[in-house]
């Protein structure tokens, strides 16, 4: 069953139905402002920092569920009917509801006894507000009175403590109204400089800043008593929950559209002249009042509108495909480049799943996502690397996790986390690739942020590199510290104690616990690093790189091998995880995938060996499980991995981050057909059929799919903020359709489906512009290049040095 449909052309999803099986959002804002929104305008802002600078107010977990958003309501003044068009909060049954996610912007509308209503929420570039254009049209044969009624319920800033520290927040809650402008100013009369604000582009009838007021006692959203009344009632909160209301009242003809414009803002002043007049209480206006007035003339939210229509044009114009598979041209051209983009925006700070409370920027994390970003935002992408290696420490390690606002290291999670650093490389390689900007190399970069201490970025990537090498176990295999990828392998842990956190409470030495996915990472940064060094003319250093990575790769294949596939690891007493040995968890998918997408066993069948047992032991129709068996019950030695229920998250849940290591795998092997098959399983499009199973939005990828022992096998949960988007699209980009950045150019070397006859892409690259189409003349996966007409030896088209800005690439596949 379906909620909606894909508009491809205008790249957007419409759900047609409000009472999706989750709130399906969409994200607002790209730069500094940003918001989520859910299809029935539930959702928050925030400016930078989700935690910290919280604008508005949301409710997690909350019953019903996706409560606290950008609520509209309209009212029949001569029935005294509400409702909301946006079906949340009232849930009135609407006509020819919709809702409209497109690219930094959601249209959500509906019709109500002929009145017709829609929103479009977007954020401006370059700004840091957020305009909600509302559009009312009266189909009656009568005039007809209508009262809205905007509104937003303000955070007080810092969203942990507006959860939780009532005793103190109930008492600072302070607004100003000026000319129809509601202010939100906690905390503004002390060591904050910034407020919000709430503006309409038409002159008030009454408003409210008081929520209490505006709901009544022991009343919710949807039924506020203001509205109800008809009547707002004009109050300036003084503590409790400041809120900014507008009443509008329009007399619509038979016939007659209106439209209202209300923006929703954050502004900041200088310290110096936080108040007018100085030595006032008062907020200076004078910077703020320009950007108000300007956004709430519609010609120039609609020109801002097409201004934001025009950026996402250009970035997704970057690369562009046109294959036999609508899934893959949807999620390739539109949506998993959006979402790749919103994890470079979001890291896994704001969802529905992240309460943007929780965790900064993952080390590991940011790195991997760059995978999916970089052909898109690539000056963004070299100060994301810089800012990352500068939490790099002295010892080649990383904190796991680093602060937006701050770009510190967070100490409470430290670092330890044994795979962190050849993520960095792998990176900064993904950079090298799209760039060819080698100067970042030299970019001097600090150790821990301690200043004195910078040395070249290229410096890091070797610390990276011997950390791994200065942390060989009792086999040779790297030794896996707190975790590796999966953070939920803690085999130093050995926690009894609930609470406590499985990745920051460490029982063990140390010493003793190895991981073969580790050793497959280094194998793969080792060749990344390697081919860096060459480009530089560092041939000798090359070389060490490739021997070490060789001789990690003789040790993988040594004792990492059970016989038929990969091992995972080794606990902490020296014994096999992954193994078929074991009672559970014999087989994993991480270090199958990971060790075959790094060539280690090509040559000698072992790669094709584990690959066919991961086909045979961990896929399902719905994606490839983490594990199995899966654990059923508690291992002290195995940590937070056997903590969940079977079947879920990392205890043989379908990590859909994990996926693509296979495709790439069965890549490499050759195998075009499973390859896809594998992408198909868990691409959001391909499974929009069965939205009432997969339950998460059809134009996102989550996380996780329940796994075949989970009772709900085959529903989604912790859509958007993953490393599935990027290791999705690096995986059907890269490796699939075969479109590869390389340090020397562009390489074409498809590995697609037998029945493609072929595919056409468009790819900007180093400034030209690549018109390839694929032929396929038979069945393998033999590429013949011409450029220009002109046939070429290899599968590397360099970027010309002529001038030529467009470059056509024939491909013929035999
Ligand atoms: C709050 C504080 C407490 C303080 C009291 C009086 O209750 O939590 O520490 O003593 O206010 O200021
Ligand atoms: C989460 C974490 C990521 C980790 C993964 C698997 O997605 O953000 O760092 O690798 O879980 O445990």
């Amino acid at each position: 069953m379906k909620f909606g449909y894909f508009d491809d052309p205008n790249r957007e999803y419409v759900i047609t139905q409000p009472d999706t099986p989750l709130p399906w959002i969409n994200y607002l804002g790209c730069q500094a402002y940003f918001g989520i929104i859910s299809n029935t305008a539930g959702g928050y802002s925030f400016y930078r920092d989700a935690r910290l600078r919280r604008i508005s107010r949301y409710r997690y977990n909350n019953t019903p569920m996706d409560f606290g958003g950008r609520y509209i309501y309209l009212r029949d003044d001569d029935s005294t009917e509400f409702w909301s068009p946006s079906w949340q909060p009232t849930r009135t049954d609407l006509e020819n509801y919709s809702c409209r996610h497109g690219m930094g912007y959601t249209t959500i509308g509906s019709q109500y006894k002929g009145i017709e209503a829609s929103t479009r929420y977007f954020v401006p570039m370059d700004e840091n507000l957020e305009i909600w254009q509302l559009t009312v049209t009266n189909h009656r044969s009568t005039p007809a009175k209508i009262s809205s009624f905007a509104n937003i319920e303000f955070c007080l800033w810092d969203a942990q403590d507006d959860a939780t520290n009532f005793q103190r927040n109930f008492n600072t809650g302070q607004v100003e109204v000026e000319d129809g402008v509601i202010y939100h100013k906690t905390e503004y009369r002390e060591r904050r400089n910034h407020f919000a604000y709430f503006a309409c582009s038409e002159k008030d009838a009454s408003f409210e800043t008081q929520r209490e007021n505006f709901l009544g006692k022991y009343r919710s959203w949807d039924k506020p008593l203001a509205v109800e009344n008809g009547q707002l009632g004009n109050s300036i909160a003084h503590g409790w929950s400041p809120i900014g209301a507008h009443q509008v009242k329009l007399e619509l003809a038979p016939g007659e559209t209106r439209q209202i414009v209300f923006v929703l803002g954050y502004h900041e002043n200088p310290v110096a002249e936080k108040f007018d007049p100085p030595g006032s209480q008062t907020i200076n206006k004078k910077t703020v009042k320009p950007v108000i007035a300007k956004y709430l003339d519609a010609r120039q939210a609609d020109a801002s509108f097409a201004q934001l229509r025009q950026h996402w044009e250009s970035l997704l114009g970057i690369m562009q495909v046109n294959t036999p598979d609508i899934h893959t041209n949807r999620m390739v051209n539109i949506w998993n480049a959006y979402q790749c983009m919103v994890t470079f925006n979001m890291s896994r700070s704001a969802s529905f799943y992240e309460s943007g409370i929780g965790r900064g920027l993952g080390f590991r994390d940011s790195n991997q996502d760059l995978l999916g970003f970089v052909h898109m935002a690539p000056a963004r992408a070299r100060e994301r690397i810089l800012d990352l290696a500068a939490t790099q420490l002295p010892t080649g390690g990383a904190y796991h996790q680093y602060q937006p606002l701050t770009k510190r290291g967070n100490n409470d999670i430290g670092g330890g986390f044994n795979d962190d650093p050849q993520w960095l490389i792998i990176g900064v390689s993904s950079y090298l690739k799209e760039t060819g900007d080698f100067s970042i190399l030299d970019e001097p970069v600090a150790y821990d942020n301690e200043p004195g201490s910078e040395k070249p970025l290229y410096d890091h990537l070797l610390r990276s590199f011997n950390y791994t090498l200065e942390r060989l176990g009792p086999h040779g295999l790297p030794l896996i510290g707190r975790a590796d990828w999966n953070d939920c392998l803690n085999l130093n842990c050995f926690s009894d104690t609930p609470g406590q956190s499985f990745q920051t409470t460490t029982n063990k030495e140390g010493k003793v616990a190895e991981s073969v996915f580790i050793a497959g990472l280094f194998v793969y940064a080792g060749r990344e690093l390697a081919a860096i060094a060459s480009h530089r003319n560092l041939n000798a250093e090359a070389a060490t790189y490739l021997a070490e990575s060789a001789k990690m790769e003789k040790v993988t294949l040594e004792h990492g091998w059970d016989g038929e596939w990969f091992l995972r690891a080794y606990n902490d007493f020296g014994g096999k995880i992954g193994s078929k040995e074991c009672a559970e968890g014999k087989i994993f998918i991480e270090s199958n995938g990971f060790c075959t997408l790094a060539g280690i066993g090509l040559d000698d069948g072992k790669a094709a060996s584990a690959l066919a047992a991961v086909g045979e032991h961990l896929a399902t129709k719905h994606g490839i499980v983490v594990q199995q068996p899966a654990y059923t019950r508690y291992y002290i030695e195995m940590g937070e991995i056997s903590s969940y229920p079977p079947g879920y998250k990392e205890n043989a849940g379908i990590f859909c981050h994990v996926n693509p290591w296979v495709m790439i795998g069965e890549t490499r092997l050759g195998h075009g057909d499973l390859a896809h098959d594998y992408y198909s399983r868990i691409c959001p499009s391909a499974r929009e059929e069965i939205s009432e199973l997969h339950r998460c939005e059809p134009y996102a990828y989550a996380q996780m799919i329940a796994g075949k022992d989970a009772p709900t096998f085959g529903e989604a949960k912790n859509s958007w903020l993953t490393g599935t988007a990027a290791w999705n699209y690096y995986a059907i980009v890269q490796w699939i359709l075969g479109i590869r950045t390389t340090l020397g150019g562009l390489e074409i070397a498809p590995v697609v489906p037998k029945n493609w006859p072929g595919f056409t892409a468009s790819r900007t690259y180093r400034g030209v512009v690549y018109k390839i189409v694929v032929e396929r003349k038979g069945e393998g996966n033999s590429v013949a290049l011409a450029v220009d007409g002109v046939k070429i030896d290899g599968s590397v088209v360099p970027p010309p040095t002529d001038g030529r800005t467009e470059v056509a690439v024939h491909c013929t596949l035999s």
